[in-house]
Protein backbone atom coordinates (compact mmCIF):
# COMPACT_ATOMS: atom_id res chain seq x y z
CA UNK A 1 0.00 0.00 0.00
CA UNK A 2 0.91 3.35 -0.66
CA UNK A 3 2.97 5.48 2.03
CA UNK A 4 1.83 9.23 2.84
CA UNK A 5 3.42 11.98 4.06
CA UNK A 6 3.06 15.30 4.40
CA UNK A 7 4.14 18.42 5.87
CA UNK A 8 2.78 21.63 7.06
CA UNK A 9 4.26 24.96 8.44
CA UNK A 10 3.49 25.56 11.54
CA UNK A 11 1.60 28.98 11.19
CA UNK A 12 -0.65 29.09 14.19
CA UNK A 13 -4.00 28.10 14.10
CA UNK A 14 -5.39 26.42 11.02
CA UNK A 15 -7.96 28.47 8.58
CA UNK A 16 -10.34 26.90 6.50
CA UNK A 17 -8.00 27.78 3.43
CA UNK A 18 -5.08 25.41 4.71
CA UNK A 19 -7.86 22.83 6.19
CA UNK A 20 -9.64 22.80 2.29
CA UNK A 21 -6.14 22.95 0.81
CA UNK A 22 -4.85 20.37 2.63
CA UNK A 23 -5.67 18.89 6.06
CA UNK A 24 -9.44 18.05 5.38
CA UNK A 25 -8.03 15.57 2.77
CA UNK A 26 -5.31 14.04 5.20
CA UNK A 27 -8.16 13.65 7.73
CA UNK A 28 -9.91 11.26 4.98
CA UNK A 29 -6.51 9.76 3.98
CA UNK A 30 -5.51 8.86 7.29
CA UNK A 31 -8.76 6.28 7.47
CA UNK A 32 -7.91 4.56 4.04
CA UNK A 33 -3.84 4.76 4.69
CA UNK A 34 -3.79 3.84 8.37
CA UNK A 35 0.03 4.67 8.97
CA UNK A 36 0.24 8.00 7.17
CA UNK A 37 2.68 10.44 8.51
CA UNK A 38 1.72 14.19 8.55
CA UNK A 39 4.36 16.34 9.71
CA UNK A 40 4.70 20.25 11.41
CA UNK A 41 7.43 21.28 9.56
CA UNK A 42 8.95 23.67 12.45
CA UNK A 43 13.01 23.27 10.48
CA UNK A 44 11.29 25.04 7.54
CA UNK A 45 10.09 27.79 9.45
CA UNK A 46 13.10 29.44 10.42
CA UNK A 47 14.49 29.39 7.24
CA UNK A 48 13.54 33.59 7.04
CA UNK A 49 13.78 35.72 9.98
CA UNK A 50 11.30 35.07 13.03
CA UNK A 51 10.90 35.47 16.48
CA UNK A 52 11.15 31.99 19.04
CA UNK A 53 8.22 32.73 20.97
CA UNK A 54 5.94 33.52 18.30
CA UNK A 55 6.89 30.05 16.59
CA UNK A 56 6.76 28.18 20.08
CA UNK A 57 3.43 29.56 20.02
CA UNK A 58 2.50 28.78 16.39
CA UNK A 59 4.11 25.08 16.62
CA UNK A 60 1.33 24.32 19.50
CA UNK A 61 -1.27 26.26 17.67
CA UNK A 62 -0.39 24.06 14.85
CA UNK A 63 -0.20 20.77 16.74
CA UNK A 64 -3.49 21.47 18.55
CA UNK A 65 -5.47 22.25 15.54
CA UNK A 66 -4.53 19.46 13.33
CA UNK A 67 -5.60 16.92 16.53
CA UNK A 68 -8.75 19.24 16.33
CA UNK A 69 -9.59 18.98 12.54
CA UNK A 70 -9.53 15.14 12.96
CA UNK A 71 -6.18 13.69 12.95
CA UNK A 72 -6.24 10.54 14.96
CA UNK A 73 -3.29 9.64 16.54
CA UNK A 74 -4.20 5.75 16.41
CA UNK A 75 -4.66 5.97 13.03
CA UNK A 76 -1.93 8.64 11.83
CA UNK A 77 1.47 10.04 13.49
CA UNK A 78 1.46 13.41 13.88
CA UNK A 79 4.55 14.62 15.06
CA UNK A 80 6.62 17.92 15.25
CA UNK A 81 9.46 17.72 12.42
CA UNK A 82 12.19 18.85 15.03
CA UNK A 83 11.88 15.93 17.19
CA UNK A 84 12.99 13.33 15.03
CA UNK A 85 16.59 14.50 14.02
CA UNK A 86 17.04 12.48 11.24
CA UNK A 87 15.68 14.47 8.99
CA UNK A 88 18.47 16.73 9.45
CA UNK A 89 20.74 14.01 9.08
CA UNK A 90 19.36 12.89 5.35
CA UNK A 91 19.24 16.65 4.39
CA UNK A 92 22.67 16.88 4.64
CA UNK A 93 23.32 14.06 2.80
CA UNK A 94 20.94 14.96 0.09
CA UNK A 95 22.47 18.57 -0.37
CA UNK A 96 25.82 16.75 -1.38
CA UNK A 97 23.90 15.33 -4.59
CA UNK A 98 21.84 18.19 -5.50
CA UNK A 99 23.26 20.62 -8.05
CA UNK A 100 22.80 24.36 -7.39
CA UNK A 101 21.57 25.04 -10.63
CA UNK A 102 18.56 23.19 -9.40
CA UNK A 103 17.97 24.92 -6.42
CA UNK A 104 18.29 28.42 -7.85
CA UNK A 105 15.75 27.09 -10.20
CA UNK A 106 12.75 26.71 -7.87
CA UNK A 107 10.22 29.40 -8.61
CA UNK A 108 9.52 30.00 -4.81
CA UNK A 109 13.20 30.24 -4.36
CA UNK A 110 13.71 32.91 -7.25
CA UNK A 111 10.28 34.59 -5.20
CA UNK A 112 11.55 35.08 -1.71
CA UNK A 113 15.19 35.72 -2.65
CA UNK A 114 14.52 38.62 -4.70
CA UNK A 115 12.89 39.92 -1.88
CA UNK A 116 16.28 40.13 0.45
CA UNK A 117 19.54 41.36 0.37
CA UNK A 118 21.30 38.72 2.12
CA UNK A 119 19.59 35.33 1.35
CA UNK A 120 20.25 32.50 3.70
CA UNK A 121 21.49 29.25 2.46
CA UNK A 122 18.35 27.63 4.10
CA UNK A 123 15.99 29.49 1.79
CA UNK A 124 18.01 27.72 -0.76
CA UNK A 125 18.32 24.25 1.06
CA UNK A 126 14.53 24.58 1.47
CA UNK A 127 13.49 22.43 -1.24
CA UNK A 128 16.63 19.50 0.14
CA UNK A 129 14.87 19.12 3.83
CA UNK A 130 11.68 18.60 1.83
CA UNK A 131 12.74 15.70 -0.13
CA UNK A 132 14.52 14.46 3.11
CA UNK A 133 11.16 15.02 4.97
CA UNK A 134 9.42 12.64 2.40
CA UNK A 135 11.92 9.82 1.53
CA UNK A 136 13.21 9.90 5.22
CA UNK A 137 9.85 7.68 5.35
CA UNK A 138 10.36 5.97 1.85
CA UNK A 139 7.07 7.52 1.21
CA UNK A 140 5.43 7.37 -2.43
CA UNK A 141 2.56 9.76 -2.04
CA UNK A 142 2.94 13.40 -0.67
CA UNK A 143 -0.90 15.33 -0.96
CA UNK A 144 0.17 18.74 -1.47
CA UNK A 145 -1.19 21.77 -3.61
CA UNK A 146 -0.04 22.49 -6.49
CA UNK A 147 2.44 24.82 -5.60
CA UNK A 148 4.72 22.11 -4.23
CA UNK A 149 4.60 20.00 -7.35
CA UNK A 150 8.21 21.43 -7.92
CA UNK A 151 9.30 20.75 -5.14
CA UNK A 152 8.39 17.09 -5.29
CA UNK A 153 9.93 17.02 -8.51
CA UNK A 154 13.10 17.69 -7.14
CA UNK A 155 12.67 15.08 -4.29
CA UNK A 156 12.19 12.68 -7.45
CA UNK A 157 15.35 13.79 -9.05
CA UNK A 158 17.71 13.43 -5.53
CA UNK A 159 15.43 9.69 -4.88
CA UNK A 160 17.09 9.23 -8.41
CA UNK A 161 20.45 10.51 -7.94
CA UNK A 162 20.94 8.74 -4.38
CA UNK A 163 19.52 5.08 -5.97
CA UNK A 164 21.60 5.36 -8.55
CA UNK A 165 24.80 5.83 -6.81
CA UNK A 166 24.13 3.67 -3.67
CA UNK A 167 21.27 1.48 -4.19
CA UNK A 168 18.81 1.13 -6.81
CA UNK A 169 15.40 0.72 -5.94
CA UNK A 170 15.87 2.10 -2.01
CA UNK A 171 13.95 5.20 -2.49
CA UNK A 172 10.53 5.24 -3.76
CA UNK A 173 9.80 8.29 -6.55
CA UNK A 174 7.40 10.43 -4.87
CA UNK A 175 4.20 11.37 -6.64
CA UNK A 176 2.12 14.41 -5.85
CA UNK A 177 -1.30 13.66 -4.59
CA UNK A 178 -2.86 17.10 -5.28
CA UNK A 179 -5.83 18.20 -3.26
CA UNK A 180 -9.73 17.97 -4.70
CA UNK A 181 -10.07 21.66 -3.73
CA UNK A 182 -9.09 24.47 -5.55
CA UNK A 183 -6.79 26.93 -3.74
CA UNK A 184 -9.19 29.15 -1.29
CA UNK A 185 -9.00 32.48 -1.87
CA UNK A 186 -9.62 35.04 0.88
CA UNK A 187 -12.13 37.16 1.79
CA UNK A 188 -11.61 40.26 -0.32
CA UNK A 189 -11.39 37.98 -3.31
CA UNK A 190 -7.95 39.44 -4.25
CA UNK A 191 -5.44 37.07 -2.99
CA UNK A 192 -5.05 33.34 -1.60
CA UNK A 193 -6.51 33.46 1.86
CA UNK A 194 -3.23 33.72 3.78
CA UNK A 195 -2.93 34.90 7.85
CA UNK A 196 -0.10 37.52 6.71
CA UNK A 197 -3.11 39.29 4.65
CA UNK A 198 -5.61 38.92 7.74
CA UNK A 199 -8.48 37.58 4.92
CA UNK A 200 -8.93 34.27 6.21
CA UNK A 201 -11.56 32.62 8.46
CA UNK A 202 -10.14 30.45 11.47
CA UNK A 203 -10.94 26.92 11.71
CA UNK A 204 -12.40 27.47 15.27
CA UNK A 205 -14.15 31.03 14.92
CA UNK A 206 -17.71 31.03 16.51
CA UNK A 207 -20.45 31.23 14.23
CA UNK A 208 -20.83 34.22 14.86
CA UNK A 209 -17.45 35.36 14.06
CA UNK A 210 -17.66 33.51 10.94
CA UNK A 211 -21.10 35.08 10.02
CA UNK A 212 -19.73 38.89 10.75
CA UNK A 213 -16.46 38.01 7.90
CA UNK A 214 -18.73 36.40 5.61
CA UNK A 215 -21.69 38.71 5.45
CA UNK A 216 -19.41 41.88 4.07
CA UNK A 217 -17.23 38.98 2.23
CA UNK A 218 -16.69 39.81 -1.54
CA UNK A 219 -19.07 38.42 -4.50
CA UNK A 220 -19.13 38.54 -8.10
CA UNK A 221 -18.47 42.55 -8.23
CA UNK A 222 -20.43 42.42 -12.15
CA UNK A 223 -23.61 41.17 -10.57
CA UNK A 224 -26.63 43.30 -10.61
CA UNK A 225 -29.80 41.58 -8.81
CA UNK A 226 -32.33 41.39 -11.39
CA UNK A 227 -30.54 43.22 -13.94
CA UNK A 228 -27.30 41.59 -14.70
CA UNK A 229 -27.16 37.40 -13.71
CA UNK A 230 -24.06 36.59 -11.44
CA UNK A 231 -21.14 34.31 -12.68
CA UNK A 232 -21.12 31.85 -10.00
CA UNK A 233 -17.92 30.59 -10.83
CA UNK A 234 -15.86 34.03 -10.72
CA UNK A 235 -18.14 34.85 -7.35
CA UNK A 236 -15.44 33.64 -3.86
CA UNK A 237 -18.74 32.70 -1.60
CA UNK A 238 -19.56 30.23 -4.61
CA UNK A 239 -16.02 28.42 -4.19
CA UNK A 240 -16.50 28.02 -0.82
CA UNK A 241 -19.93 26.44 -1.17
CA UNK A 242 -18.22 23.77 -3.88
CA UNK A 243 -16.22 23.04 -0.11
CA UNK A 244 -19.04 23.03 2.19
CA UNK A 245 -22.32 22.05 0.63
CA UNK A 246 -23.45 19.39 -0.69
CA UNK A 247 -23.99 18.80 -4.50
CA UNK A 248 -27.77 19.28 -4.78
CA UNK A 249 -27.29 22.96 -2.72
CA UNK A 250 -24.47 24.01 -5.16
CA UNK A 251 -27.07 23.46 -8.07
CA UNK A 252 -29.64 25.53 -6.74
CA UNK A 253 -26.86 28.34 -5.36
CA UNK A 254 -26.16 28.15 -9.59
CA UNK A 255 -29.95 28.38 -10.06
CA UNK A 256 -30.82 31.21 -7.79
CA UNK A 257 -27.87 33.43 -8.34
CA UNK A 258 -28.16 33.09 -12.10
CA UNK A 259 -31.92 34.00 -11.90
CA UNK A 260 -31.54 36.69 -9.40
CA UNK A 261 -33.72 34.18 -6.93
CA UNK A 262 -31.41 35.11 -4.09
CA UNK A 263 -29.73 37.82 -3.04
CA UNK A 264 -26.04 38.00 -2.11
CA UNK A 265 -27.13 37.35 1.30
CA UNK A 266 -29.34 34.44 1.04
CA UNK A 267 -27.03 32.67 -0.45
CA UNK A 268 -24.10 33.73 2.03
CA UNK A 269 -26.63 32.52 4.52
CA UNK A 270 -26.86 29.02 3.48
CA UNK A 271 -22.93 28.76 3.17
CA UNK A 272 -23.08 29.91 7.05
CA UNK A 273 -25.23 26.91 7.83
CA UNK A 274 -23.52 24.64 6.49
CA UNK A 275 -20.11 25.93 7.67
CA UNK A 276 -21.09 26.34 10.96
CA UNK A 277 -21.88 22.56 10.60
CA UNK A 278 -18.77 20.99 9.33
CA UNK A 279 -16.58 23.53 11.94
CA UNK A 280 -18.67 22.92 15.01
CA UNK A 281 -17.22 19.18 15.95
CA UNK A 282 -13.88 20.70 15.14
CA UNK A 283 -14.37 23.64 17.73
CA UNK A 284 -15.13 20.82 20.26
CA UNK A 285 -12.81 19.41 19.99
CA UNK A 286 -10.37 22.07 20.46
CA UNK A 287 -12.40 22.67 22.87
CA UNK A 288 -11.89 19.60 24.85
CA UNK A 289 -7.85 19.41 24.03
CA UNK A 290 -7.94 22.56 25.79
CA UNK A 291 -9.39 20.87 28.93
CA UNK A 292 -6.92 18.00 28.65
CA UNK A 293 -3.98 19.96 26.87
CA UNK A 294 -1.59 17.06 27.93
CA UNK A 295 -3.83 14.98 24.98
CA UNK A 296 -1.55 17.53 22.45
CA UNK A 297 1.91 16.42 24.15
CA UNK A 298 0.78 12.62 24.29
CA UNK A 299 -0.26 12.30 20.57
CA UNK A 300 2.88 14.43 19.34
CA UNK A 301 5.43 12.33 21.54
CA UNK A 302 3.53 9.25 20.15
CA UNK A 303 3.70 10.54 16.65
CA UNK A 304 6.90 11.34 17.10
CA UNK A 305 8.32 7.53 18.40
CA UNK A 306 6.69 5.80 15.53
CA UNK A 307 7.91 8.12 12.93
CA UNK A 308 12.02 8.02 14.69
CA UNK A 309 11.72 4.09 14.66
CA UNK A 310 11.30 4.44 10.96
CA UNK A 311 13.57 7.39 10.24
CA UNK A 312 16.05 5.27 12.37
CA UNK A 313 15.84 2.15 10.10
CA UNK A 314 15.79 4.08 7.32
CA UNK A 315 19.18 6.08 8.50
CA UNK A 316 21.08 2.81 9.32
CA UNK A 317 20.67 1.69 5.69
CA UNK A 318 21.74 4.86 4.15
CA UNK A 319 24.64 5.19 6.07
CA UNK A 320 25.83 1.83 5.53
CA UNK A 321 25.01 1.69 1.77
CA UNK A 322 27.11 5.22 1.85
CA UNK A 323 29.96 3.78 3.68
CA UNK A 324 29.18 6.03 6.63
CA UNK A 325 28.49 3.06 9.26
CA UNK A 326 29.86 2.64 12.91
CA UNK A 327 33.67 1.54 12.36
CA UNK A 328 34.32 -1.68 12.65
CA UNK A 329 37.41 -3.46 13.37
CA UNK A 330 39.30 -3.98 9.35
CA UNK A 331 38.85 -7.79 8.49
CA UNK A 332 41.94 -9.26 9.08
N1 LIG B 1 6.85 23.10 1.59
C1 LIG B 1 5.57 22.68 2.12
C2 LIG B 1 4.62 23.89 2.15
O1 LIG B 1 5.06 25.00 2.24
C3 LIG B 1 5.68 22.11 3.50
C4 LIG B 1 6.48 20.85 3.52
C5 LIG B 1 7.72 20.68 4.07
C6 LIG B 1 6.08 19.60 2.97
N2 LIG B 1 8.10 19.40 3.93
C7 LIG B 1 7.14 18.71 3.26
C8 LIG B 1 4.95 19.18 2.28
C9 LIG B 1 7.09 17.39 2.83
C10 LIG B 1 4.92 17.85 1.86
C11 LIG B 1 5.97 16.97 2.13
O2 LIG B 1 3.43 23.69 2.13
Amino acid sequence: MARIFSGIQPSGELHIGNYLGAVKNWVQLQHTHPGSLFCVVDYHAISGNYDPAVLRARRWEMARSLLAAGLDPSKASVFMQSDVAEHTELSWIFTTLTPLGDLERQTQYKDKSAKLESIPAGILMYPVLQAADILLYRADTVPVGEDQVQHLELARDTSRKWNARFGEGFFPEPQPLLTPTRRIMGLDGQAKMSKSLGNTIGLMESDEEIWAKLRPAMTDPARVRKIDPGNPEVCNIFQLHKAFSSAAEQANVVQQCTTAGWGCMDCKKVLHTNMVQELTPIRRRAEALDAEPQRILDAMATGAQTARAIAQETMREVRERMGLETLTLPKA
